[in-house]
């Protein structure tokens, strides 16, 4: 109340919602090195709901660093900033009834669990996209491992500044393996967890 914003009730809440799209709301957070396979993964778990009525939006780091976060730089302070816009945004869509699908390097365990708890309990699933740093970098889609190595970039992920891994994540995926068997690993979480129908 200090700054006089009072958080106003709205009378459809997310819970009705829900029952309209007749499938749950969460954020699935992937996180992982740069060139682990979030986005790719991102892309085909999106598909695969969409086929199967879930109403999705795809957040990916690449295209809001365009729009919403351009502002932003690759330096710790930054990347907290990027994580938590995101979160709030994630959030928003969650409570419009989405299931939100999100790939951020998202590289800090802190700013991680910070968005986990500005969502309701159970709303924010943690999704580690495992590939060694090794594979990232023989992968290296955008040549930017390239270009960290030899100096051209600075605070690159897994060269100058630290990734840290989820400790628990909510679901553990082996980026070596193909993108459609990941994508039947998740899928698979959600309807156990009975967020979307089985
Ligand atoms: S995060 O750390 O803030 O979560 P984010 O996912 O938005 O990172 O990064 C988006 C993309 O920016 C990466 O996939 C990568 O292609 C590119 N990028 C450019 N510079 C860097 C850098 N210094 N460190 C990491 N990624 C970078």
């Amino acid at each position: 109340m200090e700054n006089n914003i009072v958080w106003h009730a709205h009378p459809i809440t997310r819970t009705e919602r829900e029952r309209l799209n007749e499938h749950g709301a969460v954020v699935v957070w992937l996180t992982g090195l740069s060139g682990s396979g979030k986005s790719s993964i991102a892309g085909a778990l999106e598909q695969a709901l969409h086929r199967l009525n879930v109403h999705t939006y795809l957040l990916d780091g690449d295209n809001v660093r365009h729009g919403l976060c351009q502002d932003l730089s690759f330096s710790d302070r930054d990347r907290k900033e990027n994580i938590r816009r995101v979160g709030e945004v994630s959030g928003l869509m969650m409570d419009a009834g989405l299931v939100v699908i999100t790939a951020f390097i998202s590289p800090y365990r802190d700013d991680r669990e910070s968005v986990s708890l500005r969502l309701p309990a159970g709303h924010f699933i943690e999704v580690f996209v495992d590939t060694p740093i090794e594979i990232c970098e023989q992968r290296d889609p955008k040549g930017l491992y390239k270009k960290a190595r030899k100096g051209e970039i600075a605070q690159f992920t897994g060269v100058d500044l630290p990734y840290e891994a989820p400790l628990k994540p909510d679901v553990h995926l082996d980026g070596q393996r193909p993108v459609e068997e990941l994508v039947v690993q998740l899928i698979d979480y959600l309807k156990g967890r009975g967020i979307i129908k089985s």
